[in-house]
């Protein structure tokens, strides 16, 4: 690389260019489609800090929807909240021409990046934005989530999952979007959703890793929840959420969704000594 570099600054490119090229060659070392990764300053909006946020997450999912969502090449996908693709990012080993990824979310400029880039190299990934309300991520949306339809048809998807989104929804916010799945999952069609179990929330207890942080103190009941659901600010309330199990089974019932199997148990609460992904997974499928 470094005998290409000097050539190129020989041959009187302008430096500006030279860099240009040198930055290339750096963002082509780091995957083998570098346009799909955002820049910095969106990756930062999602919380991103650091670049292995972004590819192991990515995994992390892929091998939940494989593992437990049981997806094929020709899988039917439905992301809701799909931030900047970052699941989607593995999916395109999987999902071959016959399968399709859709997305939707609420900020805008991720919808934007998306189309400009992971929609013109893989058609069958779409992406909608929608300008839902959320006090955390888009504080000026003007849809309320509790009336958002999905746009989708009924019974059209194999699999709908949402990666860390359901930590950042308010209860009624829940119970709608479990409703809004069951109608467009096929039947016995599955979702996998993240959350902060509360069941395995243990006030004080240090946590792992950055989980150690104030960010996951679930100390603040909201409404006529009780111990059913906690909130970290209550001046931002969808900062971050979590529920208990108990409610999530009552959400799901009244959505005709039943639970796969037991939740899978996550590091971030720090109470398990065996744990899978980052966040508690539920597994759910839709009743026949
Ligand atoms: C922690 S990020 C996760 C993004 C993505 N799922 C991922 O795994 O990288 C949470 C995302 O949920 C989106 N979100 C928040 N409220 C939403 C809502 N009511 N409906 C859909 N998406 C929402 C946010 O805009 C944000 O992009």
């Amino acid at each position: 690389m470094k005998s290409l570099l000097k050539n190129l600054v020989k041959s009187s490119f302008h430096w500006k260019q030279t860099l240009h090229i040198k930055d290339k060659l750096q963002k082509d070392w780091v995957t083998y489609e570098p346009d799909l990764i955002p820049p910095l300053a969106l990756m930062r909006q999602e919380g991103i800090s650091v670049l292995e946020e972004w590819f192991r997450w990515a995994e992390e999912w892929s091998m939940f929807l494989r593992v437990y969502g049981g997806i094929t090449n020709n899988s039917a996908v439905l992301e809701i909240g799909c931030g900047l693709g970052r699941t989607a990012f593995p999916l395109r080993y999987i999902l071959s021409a016959d399968g399709s990824y859709d997305g939707f979310e609420i900020c805008q400029n991720k919808i934007k990046f998306l189309e400009q880039t992971f929609h013109k190299a893989y058609p069958n990934f779409r992406f909608i934005w929608a300008n839902i309300h959320n006090t955390f991520y888009n504080p000026d949306g003007e849809i309320r989530a509790s009336d958002y339809r999905f746009p989708y048809a009924d019974d059209s998807f194999d699999i709908v999952y949402a990666a860390s989104v359901f930590t950042h929804l308010l209860p009624e916010i829940a119970a709608h979007y479990f409703q809004e799945t069951a109608r467009v999952l096929k039947p016995e069609g599955r979702c996998l959703f993240s959350f902060f179990l509360l069941d395995n929330y243990q006030p004080g207890k240090p946590r792992p890793l950055g989980f150690n942080r104030p960010d996951f103190n679930f100390d603040y009941q909201y409404g006529s929840y009780g111990s059913d659901f906690a909130l970290v600010k209550p001046d931002n309330p969808e900062y971050m959420t979590a529920y208990s199990l108990r409610l999530l089974e009552q959400f799901a019932t009244q959505a005709g969704l039943e639970f796969v199997q037991a939740p899978v148990t996550g590091l971030w609460s720090g109470s398990a000594s065996s744990w899978v992904g980052a966040q508690d997974l539920v597994i759910l499928k839709k009743s026949k």
